[in-house]
C-alpha cells in the first residue's frame, strides 16, 4: 500500500513510514554499494539469477534434500492463474478454495447469526473478528485433519463495517460519526481467535461446541512479562504494577512455536492513541520514533487509556509480541518484552541445532530493522510447560548487512556499546521499551519495510520480505536495499554461519527484486522462466511448506500499481529455476493476501483475504456502496474479510 492520501485506514497504518520516522543516518550508504552488486545489476533475467545463486550465502543442496523437480525443472506443479483484478477470488485449476470463517461467523453455540445492521460489541466478542492477517494451524495429536486454527484480527474498516459512518477518504467524517458502541464493536473485532477445526470426508468444518474456542479482543486481560515488566514506564492509573494490560491491537503476522503456542505480533499500535505529549515530556522522543499521536481510530474519544493526555504510559504497553496457549482458553496472554518493542510484523522461529529457539522479527516501517531473538534456554519437547518461560530470557539482536555479502547480528543489550545511561538507557527495560532508538545507536541497516521472515528448516536459509520503500533516495541506496524509490520491494536471503541460527555472523543475497521484469527501469530480477502472470510486487507474508518451498503473499498490488490483485505466488529458491515464481491464488478487488499456512502434510493451505473492497485510489467505498460484496454477494451484506481453506481436488499435496 502506498503514498496516496486518499487511502486511509490501512495505508495510514501500513504506510506509517510517514509517522514513525527513523531520524538517524545509519548506513544509508550510497558510497558503499558493493562492486559485486553493481556487476549483478548489469545482469538480467535468468543470467542474473544464476549469478546470484552461484555466489555468497548459499549452500548447494544435496540431491536428496531438494524438492522433487518436474521435467521442466520446477518443483511446483500447478497451472498458474491469470494475473488480474475482479470482484472475486481465483485459485489454480484443480484446487478448491472455500471460505471457512468470515467476519461475524458465530464461534460459540449460543452466538446469534451475523446481522451487520444489528451488530453489538457483545455479539462481536463471540464472533470471528475482522481482517485476519496471521493464520496458524496447531495440530491436535499431530493430525493434519484436526487441529486449532489461530488467527489474528489486525484492524478494522469502519466504512465497510458500519452503515452511515462516512467514506474512507473522509477521515474526519468517520471520526465524528463514530459512537462509543461502534468503537466498542471495533475493539471486539480486533485481537484474535482460536477455533477448533476438523476435516471430515475431505471437508474442513469448524467444531462449534469446542472447549478450545476463544476470542481475544482489545479488552482481554494480559500479563506483561520479561525485562520491561513492572518498570515505572509501564505503569498506568489502571495498573500500578506495570504488569497487567488490557488487549492486543493491530496484530499482523505471527508464529507458532514447537511447543504449540501462538505468537501474535502488535504492529501499527501507534494509530490508536489520541492526544499529544509536550515536547519536554519524558516519553516525547520515544513516542515520536514510533509515530504515536497520529490517530487513525476514535478509541481515545471514549476510552481514556487511549488518550495520551490522560494516560501517557499506556502506549509503552503496546508494540510487543504476545504469546498465547491456544489449548487453554483461560490462559492469560503474555506480552513478551524480551523480544523488543517495535511495529512487529511477525515472529516465525526455528529450533537451532543446539536446542535454543530463534525467532526472526521484522519491524515494518520504512528504514527500520530486522531483528532476531535467541532464547537462553533450550526447547524441551518432553515437558511442554517448561517452554513457557523460554521467551522471557535471551538475547535480542538487530541486523547489519555489509556490502560484501556478509552481515552481523548486533546485540541489543543494556550496557553494551552505546546502550548505556549516557544515552538514556538505565536498564534493559529502557532498551526494550525504546528498541528502535537502541538499534539506531547500534548502527543497524535501514531496510525497506521488513515484513514476514521465515527460516527454511531444510536449508537453514532465512527469507526476509521487504515490501517497498518509495522514500529511499538515490543517495540512500545500499547493498541490501539496492533500489531507490523501491515501489515493488525485494526478498533477501540470509544464511547463518555454519547453519547456526544463534551465530552473530551471516551471509546474505538478494533473492529477487520484485516488479514487472518487462519494464527495464523497474530492474526486477525474476528468472526469465517467470511468465507475465508469475511476477509480483510488494512481498508481505510468506510460508515454507514441508518440502522446503517458498510461498509469498502480497500487499499492495492493484490495477494501477501492477495491473493485478494481490495474491499468493510460489517461488523456486533452488537450482537453475531459482528466482522463478508462479501465480497460485488471487484475492478480490481491494483485498490483500494474508496467511499463508500449511498443515504438516501440505494437503491444506490456509489463506486469509484481508480488507476485501477496501478503497483503491480515488474510489471511495462504504458499507452502502461497496465495490464488491465478496464472499456472500448478497444485497445488504458488505464484503467480509475471510479465512479460506485450499485443498487439491481428489486429495493430495498442494502444488
Ligand atoms: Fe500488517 Fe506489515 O503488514
Ligand atoms: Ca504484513
Ligand atoms: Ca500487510
Amino acid at each position: 500500500m502506498d503514498e496516496h492520501k486518499a487511502r486511509l485506514r490501512a495505508s495510514e497504518l501500513e504506510d506509517s513510514g510517514d509517522v514513525g520516522v527513523n531520524p538517524t543516518q545509519n548506513l544509508t550508504m550510497g558510497e558503499i554499494i558493493a562492486t559485486r552488486f553493481n556487476r549483478r545489476d548489469l545482469l538480467r533475467g535468468s543470467l542474473a539469477v544464476a549469478a546470484i545463486s552461484a555466489t555468497v550465502g548459499t549452500r548447494a543442496l544435496a540431491a536428496n534434500e531438494q524438492p522433487a523437480k518436474k521435467a521442466n525443472g520446477l518443483s511446483f506443479d500447478f497451472k498458474e492463474i491469470e494475473a488480474g483484478v475482479d470482484h472475486t477470488h481465483h485459485v489454480a485449476e484443480g484446487y478448491d478454495a472455500k471460505v471457512l470463517l468470515r467476519w461475524g461467523a458465530p464461534l460459540f453455540p449460543d452466538t446469534p447469526e451475523f446481522d451487520p445492521k444489528s451488530q453489538t460489541p457483545e455479539k462481536q466478542a463471540r464472533q470471528f473478528g475482522y481482517n485476519t492477517d496471521f493464520v496458524g494451524y496447531i495440530p491436535i495429536d499431530g493430525s493434519s485433519d484436526h487441529g486449532l486454527l489461530v488467527a489474528n484480527h489486525e484492524y478494522t474498516n469502519e466504512e465497510l463495517m458500519f452503515s452511515g459512518v462516512g467514506i474512507q477518504d473522509a477521515k474526519d467524517v468517520a471520526f465524528a460519526k463514530m459512537t462509543k458502541d461502534l468503537v466498542d464493536i471495533e475493539m471486539a473485532a480486533h485481537g484474535g481467535a482460536v477455533v477448533e477445526i476438523r476435516r471430515m470426508n475431505g471437508e474442513w468444518q469448524v467444531v462449534k461446541d469446542s472447549k478450545y474456542t476463544r476470542r481475544i479482543t482489545a479488552e482481554t486481560p494480559m500479563d506483561i512479562t520479561g525485562p520491561a515488566a513492572g518498570h515505572d514506564r509501564m505503569k498506568t492509573c489502571a495498573d500500578t504494577t506495570g504488569r497487567k494490560v488490557r488487549g492486543m491491537i493491530n496484530n499482523c503476522a505471527g508464529g507458532v512455536t514447537p511447543w504449540g503456542t501462538w505468537l501474535s505480533c502488535e504492529e501499527n499500535f501507534n494509530g490508536y492513541f489520541w492526544g499529544a505529549l509536550s515536547d519536554t515530556h519524558p516519553e516525547a522522543k520515544n513516542y515520536k520514533r514510533y509515530g504515536i499521536g497520529t490517530p487513525a481510530y476514535a478509541w481515545g474519544k471514549f476510552h481514556d487509556r487511549f488518550d495520551l493526555a490522560k494516560e501517557p504510559n499506556e502506549a509503552n504497553r503496546f508494540g510487543w509480541v504476545v504469546e498465547i496457549d491456544p489449548f487453554d482458553p483461560t490462559f492469560v496472554p503474555n506480552k513478551r518484552t524480551a523480544l523488543g518493542r517495535t511495529k512487529h510484523e511477525g515472529a516465525a522461529g526455528i529450533t537451532n541445532s543446539d536446542g535454543r529457539y530463534v525467532i526472526y522479527l521484522g519491524d515494518d516501517e520504512r528504514f527500520d530493522y530486522v531483528y532476531k531473538f535467541v532464547t537462553a534456554g533450550k526447547v524441551d519437547m518432553r515437558n511442554r510447560a517448561a517452554n513457557f518461560s523460554l521467551l522471557d530470557e535471551g538475547i535480542l539482536y538487530v541486523a547489519k548487512y555489509n556490502p560484501d555479502g556478509k552481515g552481523t547480528w548486533l546485540p541489543v543489550v543494556h550496557g553494551q556499546g552505546p546502550l548505556t545511561e549516557a544515552n538514556g538507557f538505565k536498564s534493559q527495560a529502557d532498551v526494550l521499551i525504546e528498541t528502535r532508538r537502541a538499534a539506531d545507536l547500534l548502527g543497524a541497516t535501514k531496510m525497506d519495510r521488513p515484513e514476514d521472515i521465515e527460516a527454511n528448516p531444510q536449508t537453514n536459509r532465512v527469507y526476509v520480505m521487504l515490501t517497498n520503500n518509495t522514500r529511499r533516495k538515490d543517495d540512500q541506496v545500499d547493498a541490501a536495499n539496492p533500489r531507490a524509490n523501491n515501489a515493488f520491494g525485494h526478498i533477501v536471503e540470509m544464511m547463518p554461519d555454519g547453519g547456526d541460527h544463534a551465530s552473530t555472523a551471516f551471509t546474505w543475497e538478494v533473492l529477487v527484486k520484485c516488479g514487472d521484469p518487462s519494464v527495464a527501469s523497474v530492474g526486477a530480477t525474476f528468472s526469465s522462466e517467470t511468465t507475465r502472470n508469475g511476477w509480483f510486487g510488494m512481498p508481505d507474508n510468506c510460508a515454507i511448506d514441508s518440502q522446503g518451498r517458498l510461498w509469498i503473499s502480497t500487499d499492495g498490488n492493484n490495477a494501477k500499481a501492477t495491473g493485478r490483485a494481490d495474491g499468493l505466488w510460489a517461488m523456486e529458491t533452488e537450482g537453475e529455476m531459482r528466482g522463478t515464481s508462479k501465480h497460485f491464488f488471487r484475492v478480490p478487488v481491494g483485498a490483500e493476501m494474508c496467511g499463508p499456512f500449511f498443515t504438516p502434510d501440505d494437503e491444506t493451505l490456509f489463506l486469509a483475504v484481508q480488507h476485501p473492497g477496501e478503497a483503491e485510489e480515488g474510489a471511495p467505498v462504504s458499507f452502502d456502496n461497496p465495490i464488491t460484496r465478496w464472499p456472500d454477494f448478497k444485497d445488504g451484506m458488505p464484503p467480509r474479510p475471510s479465512l479460506l481453506v485450499v485443498t487439491k481436488q481428489g486429495g493430495g499435496k498442494i502444488a
